[in-house]
C-alpha cells in the first residue's frame, strides 16, 4: 500500500468563490518522474470526523518537468452537501500542511506508438469539462517543453466565463504557434459556454453549448472542430482525449461512435482506438 507522504501548500489563486488552483510543494522537495495525464491523492483531515485523513483524486495541470510544485485546479463541491475534502481545502491556505499519494493513473496518458509500433503523430484532441481541463493543461505544458510536433487542440467547456481557468495561459501559447509557425509548435485553443444566456456571460461571443458541441456538424455538414482545424476528423488522423462529468463523456461518443472512433477497451482487431477519458461523477 502507498505511503501518504506530505507536502505544504505554496499557492492559492482563488479564481472565484468555489473554484481555485492550488500549488502543493512535498516537505522532501522531490517530485518523482511520472507521467503527463496522471493525478495526485491529497488527503486532508477532516475536523469533524476527529481529523482523519480523507483522500481525494485530483488531476495534475502541472507537467513531469516541473520540478518545484504539483499544481490542481479545484471546484469546491457544495451540494447537496459540502464535500469534505474540498471543504477542508478552500478553509486552507498557503503553509498548511496536505498528504498525498504520488502521481498514477494510466486512463490519460498520451499516446505515442501505434499498435504497428510507428510513431502516434495523430492530431490531439482534448475536452475538458469545467476542471475536467486540468490534465489538458498539462499536455500543452508537456508537449511544449518536449518540443513535440503534433498539432494538439485544446477545447475547454465552462459554464461561466470567469471558470475559464488557464484562458491566458492557452490563449498565450496559441499565440506563440502563430508566431512560431505551426511546424515547430503547433496549437490550437477554444472555449464553450454552456449558459450565454445568464448575464454574466453576456459579452461572451465564441462557442455556446457544453464543450462536446465543437463535435456538432453544422449545416454545412463541418463540425466547430472541423472549420477550426481545416479538415473531415478520422480515426486515422485523430485521437482524442475527454475528462469531466461521465455526461460530458457520453456527449463526446455521441459524435464519435458513429464517425467510426472506439474507446481504448473497444478497441479494433488490430489494437488501433482513437478516444481516452477519464470521468467521475
Ligand atoms: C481521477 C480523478 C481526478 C479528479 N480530478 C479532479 C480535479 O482535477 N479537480 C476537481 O475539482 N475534482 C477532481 N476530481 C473529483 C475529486 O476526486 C472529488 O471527488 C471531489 O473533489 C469531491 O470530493 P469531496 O470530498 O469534497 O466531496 P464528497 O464528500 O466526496 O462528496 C461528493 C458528493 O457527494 C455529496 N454528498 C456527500 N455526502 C452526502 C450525503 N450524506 N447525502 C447526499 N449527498 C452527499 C456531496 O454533496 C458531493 O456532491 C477527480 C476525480 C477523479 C476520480
Ligand atoms: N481526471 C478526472 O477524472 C477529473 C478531473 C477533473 C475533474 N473531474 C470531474 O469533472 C467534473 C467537472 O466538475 P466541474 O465542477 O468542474 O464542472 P462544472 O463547472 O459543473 O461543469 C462544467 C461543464 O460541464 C457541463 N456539465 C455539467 N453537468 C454535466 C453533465 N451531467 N453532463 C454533461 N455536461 C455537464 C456544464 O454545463 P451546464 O452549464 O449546462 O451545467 C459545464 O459546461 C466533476 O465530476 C469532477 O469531479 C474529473
Amino acid at each position: 500500500m502507498a505511503v501518504d507522504k506530505k507536502g505544504k501548500i505554496t499557492y492559492v489563486e482563488l479564481l472565484k468563490e468555489d473554484l481555485s488552483i492550488f500549488r502543493v510543494v512535498p516537505d522532501d522537495g522531490v517530485i518523482p518522474d511520472y507521467q503527463t495525464g496522471q493525478f495526485l491523492t491529497l488527503g486532508m483531515p477532516i475536523p469533524s470526523e476527529e481529523n482523519k485523513i480523507v483522500r481525494r483524486a485530483y488531476s495534475l495541470a502541472s507537467h513531469p518537468e516541473n520540478k518545484k510544485y504539483y499544481e490542481f485546479v479545484i471546484r469546491w463541491v457544495r451540494k447537496p452537501l459540502p464535500g469534505r475534502v474540498t471543504t477542508a481545502l478552500f478553509n486552507a491556505g498557503v503553509g498548511d500542511e496536505v498528504s498525498f499519494i504520488p502521481p498514477t493513473g494510466n486512463a490519460l496518458l498520451i499516446n505515442d506508438k501505434l499498435p504497428n509500433g510507428e510513431a502516434d503523430n495523430r492530431r490531439i484532441v482534448c475536452l475538458g469539462g469545467g476542471t475536467g481541463l486540468a490534465p489538458f493543461v498539462a499536455f500543452a505544458k508537456h508537449l511544449h517543453d518536449v518540443g513535440d510536433k503534433r498539432e494538439l487542440v485544446v477545447l475547454h467547456g465552462s459554464s461561466y466565463v470567469d471558470e475559464l481557468s488557464y484562458k491566458n495561459f492557452l490563449t498565450d501559447l496559441e499565440t506563440e504557434s502563430e508566431e512560431r509557425g505551426r511546424d515547430r509548435w503547433n496549437f490550437r485553443y477554444a472555449a464553450a459556454i454552456s449558459r450565454p444566456q445568464e448575464w454574466f456571460n453576456r459579452s461572451w461571443k465564441g462557442q455556446t453549448g457544453r464543450v462536446e458541441t465543437f463535435l456538432r456538424p453544422k449545416s454545412s455538414g463541418m463540425s466547430p472542430l472541423e472549420e477550426m482545424v481545416g479538415e473531415k476528423i478520422t480515426p486515422e488522423n485523430t485521437i482524442f482525449y475527454v475528462c469531466g462529468w461521465q455526461g460530458t463523456v457520453d456527449g463526446c461518443m455521441d459524435f464519435l461512435k458513429p464517425a467510426g472512433f472506439r474507446i481504448e477497451k473497444d478497441k479494433d482487431e488490430n489494437g488501433n482506438f482513437s478516444v481516452k477519458f477519464e470521468s467521475y461523477g
